[in-house]
C-alpha cells in the first residue's frame, strides 16, 4: 500500500498521468525538474519526423525545414517553457519507451491558445489527441480558468480540419501570417467552447 502511494505521489509530482494502456502522459512545464533540455530535445525531434510526414506535400519541404528551425528547435521549445508560459504535454508508449505525440499551449487573454497538436503517423487513431484535449479541457478550466480552446490550422490540412471538428472545434476565422523567409502561413482560427456546465 504504501509503495503504491509513493508511486502516485511521484506521478503526481512528476505531472505524469497514465491515459490508454501503453501509453503514457506526462507535463513539461516550468516546474519540470532537472532533465527539461532532454525532454524538449527529444519532442523536437519527433517534430522533425512529423513534419516531414504530414506537411512536405502541404507546405513543400523548404517551408517545412525554415518552420522547424523557427519554431520546433529543441531551444526554441525550452525557450517557450522557460520564458513565455508555454506548457507542453507529450504522449509515451510505454512498451517501447518512446516519444509518440506532443502538444503545446499558452494561456492568452481571452483563451488557451494550442499551438502545437502532433501525433506520430503510426500511432494516430488510437485516441491520442483526444487524450490531450481531455487533459487541456481540465486545465483550460482549472489551471487557468478560461472558458476556451483555439488552434489554429493550416488550410489545406483537411484531414487535421476534419478531426478537429470531430472534437468539437469550429471555424471561427482565418489568418495569413507573414513568419519571415517569404513565406506565410494560411490558416483556418478554429474554436472549441466548454461547456457552461463545465466552466
Ligand atoms: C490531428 C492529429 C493530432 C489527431 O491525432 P489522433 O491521435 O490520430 O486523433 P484521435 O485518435 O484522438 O482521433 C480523434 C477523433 O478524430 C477521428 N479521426 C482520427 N483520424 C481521422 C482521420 N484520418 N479522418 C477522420 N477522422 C479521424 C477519430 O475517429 C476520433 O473521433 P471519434 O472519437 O469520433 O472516433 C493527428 O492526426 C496528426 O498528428 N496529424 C498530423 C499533424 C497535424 O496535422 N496536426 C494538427 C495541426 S493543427
Amino acid at each position: 500500500m504504501q509503495a503504491r502511494q509513493a508511486a502516485v505521489a511521484f506521478r503526481q509530482r512528476m505531472g505524469v498521468k497514465t491515459i490508454t494502456q501503453g501509453t503514457r502522459i506526462q507535463k513539461l512545464s516550468i516546474h519540470t525538474p532537472d532533465d527539461l533540455e532532454a525532454r524538449c530535445a527529444a519532442v523536437a525531434e519527433l517534430a522533425d519526423e512529423i513534419w516531414h510526414e504530414h506537411f512536405t506535400a502541404i507546405i513543400g519541404a523548404v517551408q517545412v525545414d525554415y518552420m522547424l528551425a523557427k519554431f520546433q528547435s529543441a531551444e526554441r521549445i525550452c525557450a517557450s517553457i522557460r520564458q513565455e508560459g508555454y506548457v507542453y504535454l507529450t504522449a509515451a508508449d510505454t512498451e517501447k519507451d518512446r516519444l509518440i505525440g506532443y502538444c503545446g499551449v499558452v494561456p492568452e487573454d481571452d483563451g488557451l491558445l494550442l499551438s502545437k497538436l502532433y501525433v506520430h503517423s503510426d500511432f494516430r487513431g488510437r485516441g491520442i489527441a483526444r487524450s490531450f484535449l481531455e487533459e487541456l479541457f481540465a486545465m483550460c478550466r482549472q489551471e487557468y480558468g478560461l472558458d476556451r480552446i483555439r488552434l489554429t490550422v493550416n488550410k489545406y490540412n483537411f484531414s487535421a480540419i476534419t478531426i478537429h471538428e470531430k472534437n468539437g472545434f469550429t471555424i471561427i476565422d482565418t489568418v495569413k501570417a507573414d513568419i519571415g523567409g517569404g513565406f506565410f502561413m494560411d490558416d483556418y482560427v478554429m474554436e472549441f467552447v466548454l461547456p457552461k456546465d463545465d466552466r
